[in-house]
């Protein structure tokens, strides 16, 4: 073990200011005399993107596999897939030579636009939190690195480097942060990166509340935070604020800035040494782990076809696939011999191999006749020759497969898009050949949720295969064919148009700042609320067999929320071939002192099952399950209540449910304070004991006048409620023992007594 507090002691002040700042864009400073090595640095998530030349202008990675990107790994519902995936990666950086791999991505995505979601997991705070935590430990059983991405709050691209979140704390504390908060609990990354962006009124990378209250010291986190390339501003506010280590650098003024600092005084050195400290320890973990040698790379392709088959959405389909031998398929679109199969920016792999979809068809489907017509143009102009091409060969075939993807550039980290559209060319184009050919498939390539209403009905299946990586050719056989029997479910509601997407009216903001005014109701959450019909919803996805639910059981019906509750049901499979099937667990509380979505999914588990097979699904439930944030306490919080307990295929496919009966263990502080209303007061358990005799007795004397003025039953005590309980003594203080102020004051001085 090295003694990392010994080299410490002998570093100098400067060595300190410089290990703090990257010593080129890819690694840290070496400090020799003391036997600190560099540490490499890399992109990620989906592949490892290492820069063979660390300061060549023009960054591009070593071969290296292209997993598919995070929208279709976390449609699989497959944490231990994603595990797979990450020791594979672990793998990679071992034989290229990097320490830490620069992902996951745990945004959320708030909105469909934002040109970065194909680098995020979901709309869903539970599930992107898992499918994190579980790619996070297999990159790290290898001894290699992560570095947990962006935090918090890079939910759009538009402004990225400047722009203020503006976020309220109960949205903040149950959507924002809880998919980094599970990361760093269940796996402990080495490193966290913090964003670009502002949140509430101060960049990421100098916000103390953000990285130090939260991630350090109420989440526990060890290693070291690094910023996101140029996202510091002031290197010694970012000290301050719990940034460790700025990349890239090396960057001398702010060194040196650094280093004046300490010396005046204005940076405690203490603050210094600990994100030395920090820095070091990822250092010399990295250094335990030897590096170079070679890696599987017929063993990752596999991996990644596996990973792209199974993240593939079977959105629709009236029968046609599984493909039954067709001696005829017209192939139609560019996407199908020029695969989009990865997005644009910082996490573009240079893959070891590509699959092309047109290829692996002809070397697949035995003995069928291949046609192919390019279908559209990579840009947006509009060739009615190319779709009578297409419909020629459609209409001679027995089934058009026709892959469409998203315009090249539509989607990238940088910018966001404009709209969820495919474009007008390839619109008329999937209207076309499905009019020629009833037996057409529309297969998809995109990062992210698209409109399809257009359309939607004119094919006889659609299959969103999303950026599938590099053998996603080759998936998209595997599951066209039948080889491979889809089971992915979206992690992301499509909805059915732009302007019913919760933040439509809240982005991308303006005036340099992002208002969230939709608050905790982003993807299902808001479409519930408002009753609202989308194209396809969250957790949705076909098979070509059928699952039948039977006998949910639950552990009990009425708990303590400390205890948490077990959920099982029994999953059949109902059709004629094997298949995976995802259960998914939802909560919903009856009634609650704040607002709450209608429901939210607290477990999913993804089975395998063979024809006729039945297998049960047990599902565990905590008190976060059941605990929604409340602001005032500052804490988590459970009421006592009524929960139900949702048992479903999707989010709007509920299968059972359950009524339970929660009994919360905590003992909340008072929070009652002079201008607390009545209800405030009933609502605290020793304010209620206290102020009912007067309360009584007031609504008992407003009784009366009201009897006396003809009006019984009126004085209902309703609009009290919402009164503070001042004004109401203030309006009967005549009849008080004391002044109204005085009374409050001693009313507040027995609750906080008692406490
Ligand atoms: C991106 C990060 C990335 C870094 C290094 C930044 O622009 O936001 O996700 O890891 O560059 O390439």
């Amino acid at each position: 073990m090295t003694d990392i507090q010994s080299i410490i002691e002998q570093m100098s002040l400067e060595e300190k200011a410089a290990l703090c700042t990257g010593n080129s864009n890819w690694t840290t400073l070496a400090v020799r005399r003391l036997g600190v090595p560099e540490m490499v640095v890399s992109d990620g998530p989906h592949g490892v993107r290492r820069i063979q030349d660390v300061n060549a202008p023009v960054h591009q990675g070593l071969p290296a596999t292209c997993f598919p990107t995070a929208s279709c790994m976390a449609s699989t519902w497959d944490v231990e897939l994603l595990n797979e995936v990450g020791q594979a990666l672990g793998e990679e950086c071992i034989a290229l030579k990097v320490d830490v791999l620069l992902g996951p991505g745990a945004n959320m995505k708030r909105t469909p636009l934002c040109g970065r979601n194909f680098e995020y997991f979901s709309e869903d705070p539970f599930l992107a939190g898992k499918m994190a935590a579980r790619f996070i430990n297999g990159v790290q059983s290898k001894g290699v690195g992560t570095s947990l991405k962006h935090f918090a709050a890079n939910n759009q691209e538009f402004q990225r480097f400047s722009i203020n979140a503006s976020i309220d704390e109960r949205a903040l504390r149950e959507i924002y942060l809880p998919a980094f908060e599970t990361a760093v609990k269940e796996a402990k990354p080495w490193t966290v990166m913090c964003a670009y962006n502002k949140l509430n009124g101060t960049y990421c990378s100098e916000n103390h509340g953000l990285l130090v209250d939260i991630l350090k010291d109420e989440w526990g986190f060890e290693g070291l935070v690094v910023s996101d390339w140029g996202a510091v501003h002031d290197r010694v506010a970012s000290l301050k604020g719990g940034l460790d280590l700025e990349m890239p650098g090396p960057k001398e003024r702010r060194t040196q800035s650094v280093v004046e600092a300490v010396r005046s005084g204005t940076l405690d050195q203490a603050m210094l040494d600990e994100a030395v400290s920090r820095i070091l320890g990822a250092v010399f973990k990295a250094a335990e782990t030897p590096k170079g040698g070679g890696f599987d790379t017929e063993a990752h392709h596999a991996l990644a076809r596996k990973a792209a088959a199974e993240g593939m959405v079977l959105l629709k389909n009236n029968g046609v696939l599984p493909l039954r031998n067709p001696r005829q398929i017209a192939v139609i679109g560019r996407a199908a011999k020029k695969p989009y199969y990865q997005g644009s920016g910082s996490s573009q792999v240079t893959p070891t191999m590509l699959a092309i979809p047109f290829e692996e068809l002809q070397k697949q489907a035995d003995g069928a006749v291949m046609t192919y017509a390019k279908g559209y143009p990579s840009g947006s102009d509009f060739r009615q020759a190319l779709i009578d091409e297409a419909v020629r060969f459609a209409q001679v075939a027995e089934v058009a497969l026709l892959f469409i993807s998203l315009p090249d550039l539509k989607e990238s980290e940088g910018y966001d898009r404009v709209d969820l559209d495919f474009n007008r060319h390839q619109v008329a184009l999937i209207k076309a050949v499905a009019s020629a050919q009833p037996q057409t498939v529309v297969i998809l390539n995109n990062g992210a949720a698209v409109a399809m209403s257009e359309w939607i009905d004119a094919p006889a299946a659609v299959l969103e295969a999303w950026m599938m990586g590099q053998a996603g050719g080759e998936a998209v056989v595997d599951v066209l064919l039948g080889k491979v029997n889809p089971s992915g479910k979206l992690a992301e509601t499509f909805p059915l148009k732009l302007t019913d997407t919760p933040a439509y009216v809240n982005y991308p903001g303006e005036n340099g700042e992002v208002r969230y005014g939709e608050g905790i109701f982003i993807g299902y959450r808001y479409y519930d609320a408002k009753e609202m019909p989308v194209l396809f919803p969250f957790g949705y996805g076909g098979s070509y067999t059928t699952f039948a639910y039977s006998s949910p059981r639950f552990s009990s019906t009425l708990f303590k929320d400390v205890e948490g509750l077990t959920v099982s049901v029994d999953v059949t499979n109902s059709g004629s071939l094997a298949g995976k099937e995802t259960v998914q667990v939802y909560v919903h509380d009856h009634k609650s002192r704040l607002v709450r979505p209608y429901k939210e999914l607290k477990g999913f588990a993804k089975i395998e099952l063979q024809p006729g097979e039945t297998k049960t699904v047990t599902i565990s439930l905590d008190f976060r399950s059941f605990a929604y944030y409340h602001p005032a306490y500052k804490q988590w919080v459970t009421e006592d209540g009524e929960f139900d307990i949702l048992i479903g295929a999707s989010s709007a496919d509920i299968r059972f449910f359950q009524t339970v009966r929660l009994q919360s263990t905590l003992e909340l502080p008072s929070i009652l304070h002079r201008e607390s209303t009545v209800r405030d007061w009933l609502s605290d358990r020793r304010g209620k004991v206290l102020i009912e005799p007067y309360i009584q007795r007031l609504l008992g004397q407003k009784k009366q006048i009201f009897e006396a003025d003809g009006r019984e039953g009126e004085a209902t005590g309703m609009e009290e409620l919402d009164m503070p309980l001042l004004s109401i003594f203030h309006n009967g203080e005549s009849k008080l023992p004391m002044p109204a102020e005085d009374l409050v004051d001693s009313l507040l001085e027995q609750v906080y007594r008692a406490k």
